[in-house]
């Protein structure tokens, strides 16, 4: 996202926890300005226009875990990264994901993952309740699905490249209308039941 959105020439503040492991972001500090809170006001004096809530974390093996197995620690820490986490500022797309969908998850299993499925219904939530808020302002917010996209978490059996992925979340974000406010979005457009 960092580089596409860099390519056509926004100004990005990409932030990570780790810099020194972050190889592709750091490789990106030519064409991006590099996190420093000094420099947001002088990059941004009237505010961010999107703010993209992106991390999420799922664990290794969760998907087998029947429901009323759900190890409570698990539960915890996916909600604490995934949901609580998420802040809320034109537009505000929150990483959702298909899998906290109810209305499609026997596709799924309709018993297994629940720390991170759950999460990520609560992110469904937490972005309508914001939308509704904040909406009627100006403001933009929707949960956004990225797609089953080959990164750390979607791992190489997933069928979208991360830039496939991300120019489509692109195309949304900047397509946004009022009438994206409190809708469950897909990469490709398309809207996701809840
Ligand atoms: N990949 C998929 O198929 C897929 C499908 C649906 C939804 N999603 C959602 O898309 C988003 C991005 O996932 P991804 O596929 O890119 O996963 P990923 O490759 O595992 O990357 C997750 C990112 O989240 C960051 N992160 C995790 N916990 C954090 C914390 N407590 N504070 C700050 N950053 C934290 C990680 O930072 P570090 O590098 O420092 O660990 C990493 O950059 C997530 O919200 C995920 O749930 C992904």
């Amino acid at each position: 996202m960092v580089r596409q959105l860099a390519k056509r020439g926004d100004k990005v503040i990409a932030a990570c926890r780790n810099p020194s492991k972050a190889t592709e972001l750091q490789a990106l500090k030519a064409v991006f300005v590099y996190a420093a809170v000094a420099q947001v006001e002088a990059i941004a004096p009237n505010g961010f226009d999107v703010l993209v809530n992106n991390a999420g974390i799922s664990d290794d093996g969760a998907w087998t875990v029947p429901v009323d197995q759900t190890d409570l620690d698990e539960l915890r820490t996916v909600f604490d990264t995934n949901v609580v986490a998420m802040s809320q500022k034109s537009v505000i797309a929150n990483m959702s994901s298909i899998l906290g969908s109810v209305t499609t998850m026997t596709q799924f299993g309709d018993t297994v993952g629940l720390p991170y499925r759950a999460s990520k219904a609560a992110v469904n939530m937490v972005s309508v309740q914001f939308a509704n808020l904040y909406g009627k302002q100006a403001l933009i917010i929707f949960p956004l699905h990225p797609g089953w996209v080959q990164t750390d978490m979607g791992g190489s059996q997933a069928p979208l490249q991360p830039p496939e992925s991300v120019s489509g979340m692109l195309n949304i974000i900047d397509n946004a209308t009022p009438a994206t406010n409190g809708k469950c979005m897909q990469w490709n457009g398309q809207t996701l039941g809840w």
